[in-house]
């Protein structure tokens, strides 16, 4: 493992980078660590990827928690594969074609080596794994150090074989038809060259969330100083030198049947073996190509230090203060960072409530994105979701149509002979229209639309039909004290009824939460969170649930009471919507209350699953002060957790500054007494996208009270009918 470490430190050491206009430059990489949120459920993907990169290789584990293929819990390792996600529930997808390595078979007979990945998993050296960025390694309790690198469609793994002097066998390494959740479908195949040991074919697999399938291709080189010794294929227990080629089932009586190849190297004292897996959702034929452009000298270090560029190049353009915090201050920052660039990624459909890549889409326009975008196609498509009703909803699009136009909500118990889908979710998917409209509509604007603009703000506010004045809320009995709550309705416009605190962090009634055909009216969460979910009009909120000084009550009583819970999104923008109410400093405090006694920098540290990077993004706003209204130009002001934050944006290359003036590393002056933008004062409580492509600078001076700065209805941040 000194090799690799020294590998790792030679690189932050001699490359130099990019200077920021910041005094204290630093390497940002030193500060990611990939290992965070690896167990307790974070699901996190802790192996070599590139920003974005397809090509993901990590260990596979054969915990029940392997969503993200390595689970940093002890579990045996059942491979090393290609293709992962990142902070996911449900069932593990992807970790496709993993490889094994044998150092020898018994009795040097490619039948004395175990196949199957139940009984070939194998335990690693505790204190082994290394894990960077673009790097991850560990060694197997069988002395083999098994250590990767990724480009964009290709993974480089290096296998080293312990020194066996005189007894060196023949080095085995298979790779397996398989993914992490066992779902591959009729027909995989694999072809081995018996020249070359290269190895090609493809499998159809289930994805975790989403429906269909996905075809994956593969096409794997290997590179041995010793020389290839022979090579074919294996199904379940027992393998074959001649036979070069397979095509496998499913399985039999349900139960996965393993098949692959396999490639011997001639014994030799000190072997290292390399494997080149390229990947392709086309073809294998692809795949190669991709290899060989990739990768074509299966050069290690070369791969590893452009993945280490790669990413530098990502985070480097976020420098922050170092002064006066602690090492795992910087730690939670930069990793969180980091993962928000490990995914998103999606192969198959994917939808969970309403049409929401339109408020991706949105968020991209009204901040300016233009460089290959074609906006009126862009336009096109989120305007197809608010009128043309899928036939099968639960992938694109939205569902009751017919409803929200002739009813403007979403009813329970909907009629629905248009389109099909899980007929639940009533209420949170009312509300996410809504806000999907409320997007959609400030694209219309924006392209001059008039009247579509027009018509997607009224639609935008149709989450006040399912608003209930008189509704109260009970907890064992207890009134909560609060009136007015979001309430399902029936086609007929009648009423229906939820508990408010159904499906909260603090309920023990055990119903169905979450994609269930049984589940409530609530996706993933109570109505006492989604009161709050009208990012658009907060102000015509506010006053439904009885003005400010209400509105504070109850957020504070969500937050107190437990109800929420910081582990899933609908939480995230009830720690900063204080500033609607004018009352920015309690969402500072707020954010001091989450982080980071939820976001911890150990594996175990996250508060649930990482969400493709949703709970890193969270951090990382947090920390930074400048935390977004998705699909708007909206950042709520709050003191960020380091005396100074550079951003440089890509596009301009300016760079945006906040500044604190009086900060306190101890987070007990955390109000903002006044700020100045560009040397002017400043008292709104949000800045909108200009800031970061303009580069502007922000400074906050702090103090130990609750100041007025930002609390005047001119300072709240924009609302859709006070604007
Ligand atoms: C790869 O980098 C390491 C660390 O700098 C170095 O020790 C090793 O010699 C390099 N290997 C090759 C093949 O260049
Ligand atoms: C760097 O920051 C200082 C202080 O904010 C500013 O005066 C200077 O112009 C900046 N330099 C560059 C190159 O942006
Ligand atoms: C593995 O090592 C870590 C410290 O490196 C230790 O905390 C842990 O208990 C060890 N696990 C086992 C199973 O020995
Ligand atoms: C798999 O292959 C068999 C044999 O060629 C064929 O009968 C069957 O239809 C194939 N199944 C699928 C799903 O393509
Ligand atoms: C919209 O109209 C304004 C004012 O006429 C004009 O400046 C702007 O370029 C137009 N935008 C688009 C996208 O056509
Ligand atoms: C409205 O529909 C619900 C659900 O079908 C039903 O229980 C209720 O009796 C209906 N109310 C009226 C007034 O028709
Ligand atoms: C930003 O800087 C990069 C690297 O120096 C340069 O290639 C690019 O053209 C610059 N972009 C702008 C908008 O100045
Ligand atoms: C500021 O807060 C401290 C501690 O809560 C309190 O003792 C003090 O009186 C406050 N000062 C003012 C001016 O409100």
């Amino acid at each position: 493992m000194a090799l690799r470490h020294a590998l790792v430190s030679f690189v932050f050491l001699t490359r130099s980078f990019a200077a920021n206009n910041v005094t204290d430059d630093y390497d940002v990489l030193q500060y990611v660590d990939t290992l965070i949120g690896t167990t307790n459920g974070g699901d996190v993907f802790a192996g070599a990827t590139l920003p974005y990169g397809m090509a993901k290789a990590v260990a596979d584990t054969n915990s029940q928690y392997n969503q993200g293929g390595f689970t940093y819990d002890g579990s045996a390792i059942t491979g090393f594969s290609n293709l992962h996600d990142s902070g996911t529930g449900g069932s593990p997808s992807l970790g496709n074609f993993a490889l094994f390595p044998y150092a020898s078979c018994e009795n040097d007979d490619v039948d004395g080596c175990v196949y199957p990945k139940t009984s070939r998993a194998t335990g690693y050296v505790n204190g082994s794994v290394a894990a960077v960025p673009g790097y991850f390694g560990l060694t197997l309790d069988s002395g083999i150090i098994v250590d990767m690198t990724v480009a964009h469609h290709t993974s480089l793994f290096r296998f080293r074989f312990p020194d066996a002097g005189d007894n060196a066998g023949s080095p085995l390494i298979l790779l397996d038809l398989t993914d992490l959740q066992d779902s591959r479908q009729d027909n995989a195949t694999i072809s081995v060259d018996p020249s070359t040991g290269r190895m090609q074919g493809s499998g159809r697999f289930l994805p975790s969330f989403g429906s269909g399938t996905y075809e994956a291709f593969f096409c794997a080189d290997f590179q041995s100083p010793s020389g290839l010794r022979d090579n074919g294929v294996f199904v379940d227990t027992r393998a074959s030198t001649d036979v070069k080629a397979l095509k496998i089932s499913r399985g039999i009586n349900g139960y996965p049947l393993p098949g692959g190849g396999f490639v011997r190297f001639k014994p030799s004292s000190s072997n290292t073996v390399l494997a080149r897996v390229g990947l392709s959702f086309i073809s294998s034929e692809q795949a190669c190509s991709n290899a060989e452009a990739e990768i074509p000298n299966f050069d290690f270090n070369t791969t590893y230090f452009a993945a280490v560029d790669a990413w530098r190049q990502k985070l480097n353009p976020i420098k922050v203060s170092r002064r006066g915090v602690d090492k795992s201050t910087l730690v939670n920052f930069y990793s969180g960072v980091y993962r928000t660039m490990v995914n998103p990624q999606d192969y198959t459909g994917y939808t969970q409530g309403g049409s929401n890549a339109d408020n991706i889409i949105g968020d991209a326009f009204v901040k300016g994105l233009t460089d290959g975008i074609d906006w009126e196609d862009g336009y096109a498509a989120v305007k197809k979701d608010a009128e043309e009703e899928p036939y099968d909803w639960s992938n694109e699009g939205r569902g009751g149509m017919v409803s929200w136009k002739s009813l403007n909500y979403i009813p329970e118990q909907d009629f629905d002979y248009i389109g099909f889908g899980t007929l639940t979710r009533s209420i949170s998917r009312t509300l996410e229209y809504s806000y999907n409209d409320y997007v959609i509509s400030q694209m219309a604007r924006g392209l001059n639309k008039t009247a579509d603009a027009e018509k997607y703000e009224t639609t935008s506010g149709y989450w006040q039909n399912l608003f209930k004045r008189d509704q109260r809320s009970y907890i064992q009995g207890q009134d909560t004290g609060f009136q007015g709550f979001f309430q399902p309705r029936y086609l007929n416009k009648t009423w229906s009824y939820q508990d408010p605190i159904t499906c909260s962090n603090i309920d023990t009634s055990g119903s169905p939460c979450s994609l269930q055909s049984n589940a409530g009216e609530t996706f993933e969460s109570s109505i006492w969170e989604y009161q709050f979910f009208v990012p658009h009009d907060m102000a015509t909120l506010i006053t439904l649930l009885g003005g400010p000084s209400q509105f504070v009550k109850r957020l504070d009583y969500l937050h107190d009471k437990g109800i929420t819970y910081i582990g899933n999104e609908p939480a995230f923008l009830t720690v900063y919507q204080y500033h609607y109410a004018g009352r920015p400093a309690k969402s500072a405090l707020r954010s001091h209350f989450y982080i980071p006694a939820y976001f911890k920098t150990t594996p175990d540290g996250l508060p649930g699953n990482d969400d493709s990077g949703a709970m890193g993004s969270f951090v990382a706003m947090s920390m930074m002060g400048l935390f977004p209204n998705p699909g708007q130009s909206v950042y709520l002001i709050t003191p960020p957790y380091f005396e100074s934050v550079h951003i440089t944006s890509p596009l301009t290359n300016r760079t945006a500054t906040v500044r604190v003036t009086n900060f306190d590393p101890t987070y007990t002056n955390v109000y903002i007494q006044h700020a100045t933008l560009n040397g002017k004062p400043y008292t709104k409580n949000w800045i909108d996208h200009s800031f970061f492509t303009e580069g502007m600078e922000l400074v906050l001076t702090l103090g130990r009270n609750e100041s007025s700065w930002g609390t005047r209805p001119q300072d709240l941040p924009p609302s859709l009918s006070t604007k």
